[in-house]
């Protein structure tokens, strides 16, 4: 009877031993779980407070809730913005027709130490061919990942490039205009408004092409009095007949572009304004770069009455 007892007793401790070194076992397996999870929770947490930071201290209190969605703080592949990853970077597109004064007015973009402008980098083909050739280019450009002489570093506040009507712009128009409302890019319209001076313009640089009268270089734009004289020395001969329906389709053009562009953020500048008026040229430069957010409307000049 003992010994039944006993053995029972004996077989009954085993049973209850188990149970509690079981329940011991859950018990540290739910504690070390909790405390692995608390571990992670800890490792996480100062990245969190990490990113968190930067996106406060990338919020310049200066800018306006309605510029938001035109600064961008890009995150080029190639390399680090380091010190200036928290620069706010604006994008704009030149759109234009050649013989417009584009090349001259990119060249005073480009004298801010903080602007870039690219270049015609749509005059290349291949980067033309279709749309998604095209947004690729465009990703490039405005990721700050763009290599060409004209790429500052990465301090750069403004990246932007020269966009000829006729480099598959026009024809594109439509996901153009897409990509430029999402991503916020600022369509700089540049345009000359005597028509007859660029029609000979477009002639004289064609002739040059070939008569290469540059000691034997063409120059599409020149950099010198001297130049420009030897360069005007021919006197293109106009077809008469022609004349009138080239300025027409041309006004046409920048009608059909600016009707394209109409809801995206645009403005529309001249050629002879700017050269004759410095302000207009100080307040786009001041536009660009964040010092100034409101000029913007000043800029806006009456477009249609004077194009036509
Ligand atoms: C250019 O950018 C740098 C870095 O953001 C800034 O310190 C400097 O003032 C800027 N220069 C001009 C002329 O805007
Ligand atoms: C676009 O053009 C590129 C190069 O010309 C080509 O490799 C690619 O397959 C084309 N894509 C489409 C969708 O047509
Ligand atoms: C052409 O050559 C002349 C004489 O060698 C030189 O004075 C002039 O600067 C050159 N012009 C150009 C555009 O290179
Ligand atoms: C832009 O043009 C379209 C088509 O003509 C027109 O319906 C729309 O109202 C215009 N938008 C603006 C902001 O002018
Ligand atoms: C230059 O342009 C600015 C801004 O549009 C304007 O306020 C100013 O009167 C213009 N100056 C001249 C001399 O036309």
């Amino acid at each position: 009877m003992q010994d039944a007892l006993g053995t029972k007793h004996h077989k009954r401790y085993p049973v209850v031993l188990r149970t509690v070194v079981l329940t011991m076992v859950v018990i540290s397996i739910i504690y070390i779980c909790s405390v692995c999870l608390k571990q992670k929770g800890y490792i996480i947490s100062p990245n969190m407070v990490r990113i968190k930071v930067k996106e406060e201290t990338c919020r310049y209190p200066s800018i306006s809730p309605s510029e938001l969605p035109y600064v961008h703080y890009a995150e080029p592949t190639t390399y680090n913005r380091e010190e200036c990853a928290c620069t706010p970077v604006r994008f704009f597109a030149i759109l234009s027709m050649q013989r417009s004064g584009s090349g001259w007015f990119e060249t005073l973009l480009n004298s801010h130490i903080n602007i870039s402008s690219n270049g015609e980098i749509f005059s290349v083909k291949e980067r033309r061919s279709n749309v998604s050739t095209i947004m690729a280019t465009l990703d490039s450009v405005y990721n700050l990942d763009w290599y060409s002489s004209a790429s500052k570093n990465e301090c750069t506040g403004a990246v932007g490039f020269k966009w000829m009507l006729n480099q598959g712009l026009m024809q594109n128009h439509e996901e153009i205009v897409k990509y430029f409302k999402r991503r916020g890019v600022f369509a700089v319209f540049l345009f000359r408004r005597n028509l007859l001076r660029r029609w000979v313009s477009v002639l004289a640089n064609s002739h040059d092409r070939n008569a290469k009268q540059l000691n034997g270089t063409h120059k599409a734009h020149v950099h010198s009095r001297q130049e420009a004289d030897v360069l005007a020395r021919y006197k293109p001969v106009i077809d008469v007949k022609k004349l009138i329906p080239d300025m027409k389709q041309t006004s046409k053009w920048s009608l059909d572009a600016l009707q394209h562009f109409n809801e995206t953020r645009h403005i529309v500048l001249f050629y002879e304004d700017l050269v004759r008026n410095q302000t207009v040229c100080l307040l786009l430069l001041e536009q660009l770069t964040l010092l100034c957010t409101d000029c913007y409307i000043m800029l806006n000049i009456e477009v249609k009455n004077s194009l036509y």
